[in-house]
């Protein structure tokens, strides 16, 4: 029986792993507040009693403004904690999938980023979730990597529920024009996650859902979608608006659409577009 931990389960990448699965019984999580990634002690006994032949870590710090102010604490989770985690799956063999971010980069170019692309955070929380790759790497054992982007799902917090919330309740919005990525619903990439372990893949790879968009045209979508699945009964205007005009205490990469070729090398299929994936999580929330 090839056991599987995943390690933050409680988010909501971790959600839509449990719910993607094609056997939940393989599934092993810590309970919540059973396992603190940035425990190395208790990491290595959770690890090595439970002897998973995979690890798939999910557990991060990802609240990008508040880690301005609470840098030792991102790093000790995005950093620390992977990097526990490598050695506690090196020890006992085990694959260590691990998610990270678009983040990593710096964002001033305008092609889609390369998984050799030079990284260059611009936030506290971009450098911590590089330093956790870089920490991977330094460990060496086997592992696999995948950067995503945007992520939002019926389950957990994220822009998509904050944004029906807002509408709910506001005649006006505005929302950045001038960030552009790729909104990614967390079970497409829960999906991907399941075939890249079936595929015994290892090392670097950039996954979203397909096409691009700026937080704008994300916000204008969830409202189309929205007032069409019934999940909002009032008009609201939603302005484009500068990154200047709404100043956060973390800097964003102005472009970070990620290049996704080496999985489509590798799986033979594309994600759904993000708006088709947008669609589906709304009819779901209904
Ligand atoms: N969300 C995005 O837009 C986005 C974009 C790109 C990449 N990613 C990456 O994708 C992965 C999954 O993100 P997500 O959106 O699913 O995150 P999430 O919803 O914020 O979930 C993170 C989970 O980690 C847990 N956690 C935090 N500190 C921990 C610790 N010390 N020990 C054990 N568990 C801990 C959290 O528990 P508590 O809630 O109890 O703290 C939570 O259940 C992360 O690696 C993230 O960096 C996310």
């Amino acid at each position: 029986m090839k056991k599987i931990m995943i390690a933050g389960m409680g988010g909501q990448l971790g959600f839509e792993l449990a719910r993607t699965s094609a056997d939940a019984s393989l599934l092993v999580a810590p309970k919540e507040n059973e396992l603190d990634i940035t425990d190395r002690e208790s990491v290595n006994a959770f690890v090595s009693e439970l002897r998973p032949a995979v690890i798939i870590n999910c557990a991060a710090y990802t609240q990008v403004d508040k880690a301005e102010s609470e840098s030792e604490k991102a790093f000790a989770v995005n950093r620390d904690g992977p990097a526990y985690l490598a050695q506690a799956a090196k020890a006992c063999n085990a694959l260590l999938v691990h998610i990270s971010t678009d983040f990593v980069f710096a964002g001033t170019g305008g092609n889609p980023l390369r998984t050799d692309d030079a990284a260059a955070p611009l936030s506290v929380y971009g450098k911590s979730k590089l330093a956790g790759e870089q920490e991977i790497a330094r460990v060496g054992g086997d592992a696999l990597i995948i950067r995503t982007a945007w992520l939002y799902s019926s389950f957990g917090n994220n822009f998509v529920k904050t944004m029906l919330r807002l509408m709910n309740e506001r005649d006006s919005l505005g929302i950045v024009a001038d960030q552009v990525g790729t909104p990614t619903w967390a079970n497409s990439l829960a999906r991907v996650i399941w075939q890249l372990i079936d595929l015994d893949a290892r090392g670097l790879y950039h996954w979203t859902d397909a096409g691009v968009a700026s937080w704008y045209d994300f916000a204008v979508a969830i409202y189309e979608e929205g007032r069409a699945a019934g999940l909002l009964s009032r008009d609201t205007e939603i302005k484009p608006i500068k990154t200047s005009d709404y100043p956060l205490p973390a800097a964003r990469p102005a472009f970070s659409v990620l290049d996704k070729s080496s999985v489509y090398a590798l799986t033979g299929g594309k994600p759904e577009h993000w708006r088709t994936n947008l669609r589906k999580m709304l009819s779901e929330l209904r």
